[in-house]
């Protein structure tokens, strides 16, 4: 048994996995091109480069109008706003996720509504939604997060009973399918990030997708300083400017060229990967739901036992990464993120309505455990490096288990580094 490089043994991996994102002389091209046509800005927009994206964009998901702008938080307060949600109105949103999914709906005024998540696929779990309805909810707001998709059927039936708009986030789940349907074109909008780390990025940016035509028109207005879109020009609304930028723009066309080839890697390594660790023991994978007929891999999420480790995620990752394999915690569950804690807010929705933030009385056991037991999150890089790249880290996870008995003294001996290590991944400020 080899020793484990945490305690001076030979890491299992020393090069780097694939950089991200990928680019050649195609994105050079592309942006060199907009430069020279000296059309950089979104004003009037949307610019020639937007459009086109636009249309590629929703075609590659499946549906919806497109509107492009500058990332996938404002994606969602503008959804929010255009379908008139605002001041003091209640939007359910999983308790498991990046902050943004709550921090939009705060900017447009209205409260996020935390409720926990699955245990099967750690996404917003439709009982939850259900006891959390009141007479102010407005709004559901779903996370397809890493690689799995929420049950969008269950979702769907709720909205239609109470009357509520559907958000889809899907700043993770560029390409992903439930029963065919694109993910971000089943509820009546989708939010999706093209941040530097998402799977389909230009570096900043962000696209929503709308069901309807007018509200695709309210949100253009909406990111466009409230100028008129509608088609006899007239209805101006109040509006900022969200608006998108040629540049990335022009990185877009050339990102969507080549997102499909991409995708198909990461699925066909994420097979390869189930199979390998299947016999690994104390490590499990979130199942499959058939319903969902395409998964898209910006991260991988494996759940460890922690009784059969005697460790925490927090450990079984610091130890990882000293192995050279990238992988880390996730999100901390949503009361617990500091960044989300509503007195460093500076907004007006937590000091006019406290009694919904009243964080440390809250309880959700499902993130809770997630976060801070069991899962373990692998980078989309991991699954674009062939099989050797995964060969990599299920070796990472057999000297683990093969070690393990060395894991809750790791624990104790390197608590004060494993817990920076967790903060910094978990964008939380030590206590
Ligand atoms: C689930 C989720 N929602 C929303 C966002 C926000 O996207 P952006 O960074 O483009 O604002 C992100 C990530 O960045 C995310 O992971």
């Amino acid at each position: 048994m080899s020793a484990l490089a945490v305690l001076g043994g030979d890491p299992i991996r020393t090069e780097s996995y694939p950089r991200w994102p990928v680019f050649d002389q195609a994105e050079i091209q592309a942006v060199t091109e907009t430069v020279l046509s000296g059309r950089w800005g979104g004003s009037p927009y949307p610019g020639p480069n937007t459009a086109k994206f636009a249309a590629k964009f929703s075609e590659m998901q499946g549906g919806g109008i497109a509107v492009p702008m500058m990332n996938g938080t404002i994606t969602m307060e503008v959804a929010l706003r255009a379908a008139g949600i605002g001041w003091g109105d209640e939007v359910i949103v999983p308790a498991y996720t990046f902050q943004a999914t709550a921090a939009a709906p705060m900017a447009a005024g209205a409260i996020p509504v935390l409720v926990d998540v699955s245990p099967d696929s750690y996404c917003i779990d439709p009982a939850a939604v259900v006891n959390a309805i009141t007479e102010r909810t407005k709004a559901i707001i779903v996370v397809h997060l890493a690689a799995q998709m929420a049950d969008m059927d269950a979702i769907m039936d709720i909205a239609r009973a109470h009357n509520l708009v559907v958000i889809e986030d899907a700043a993770h789940a560029h390409g992903a399918r439930w029963r065919d349907m694109g993910a971000g074109t089943i509820g009546d909008f989708g939010s999706f990030s093209l941040h530097s780390a998402k799977i389909l990025t230009t570096g900043e940016g962000g696209v929503l997708l709308c069901k309807d035509q007018h509200m695709a028109e309210l949100a253009a207005s909406i990111i466009d300083c409230g100028r008129p879109k509608d088609t006899d020009k007239q209805n101006f609304t109040m509006g900022v400017n969200y608006r998108w930028s040629e540049l990335h723009a022009a990185l877009g066309l050339v990102a969507l060229e080549r997102f499909p080839g991409q995708m198909a890697q990461r699925a066909e390594m994420a097979d390869y990967l189930e199979e390998c660790v299947s016999e690994i023991l104390g490590i499990s994978m979130l199942p499959r739901d058939p319903r969902q007929t395409r998964r898209s891999q910006y991260r991988y999420i494996l759940k460890i036992d922690p009784d059969y480790y005697q460790c925490n995620n927090d450990t079984f990752c610091y130890v990882m990464v000293k192995e050279g394999l990238p992988v880390d915690t996730g999100y901390p569950a949503m009361h617990r993120y500091d960044l989300f804690q509503p007195q460093l807010s500076h907004l007006p929705v937590p000091v006019a309505f406290p009694e919904y933030f009243k964080f440390d009385e809250m309880s959700f056991p499902i993130a809770e455990a997630a976060s801070e037991c069991e899962s373990v999150w692998m980078g989309e890089s991991i699954f674009r490096s062939g099989k050797h790249g995964v060969d990599g880290l299920v070796a990472g996870l057999q000297k683990l288990h093969d070690n393990r008995e060395k894991l809750p003294q790791l624990a104790e001996q390197f608590a004060e580094e494993i817990e920076i290590h967790d903060q910094l991944s978990k964008m939380r400020k030590r206590r």
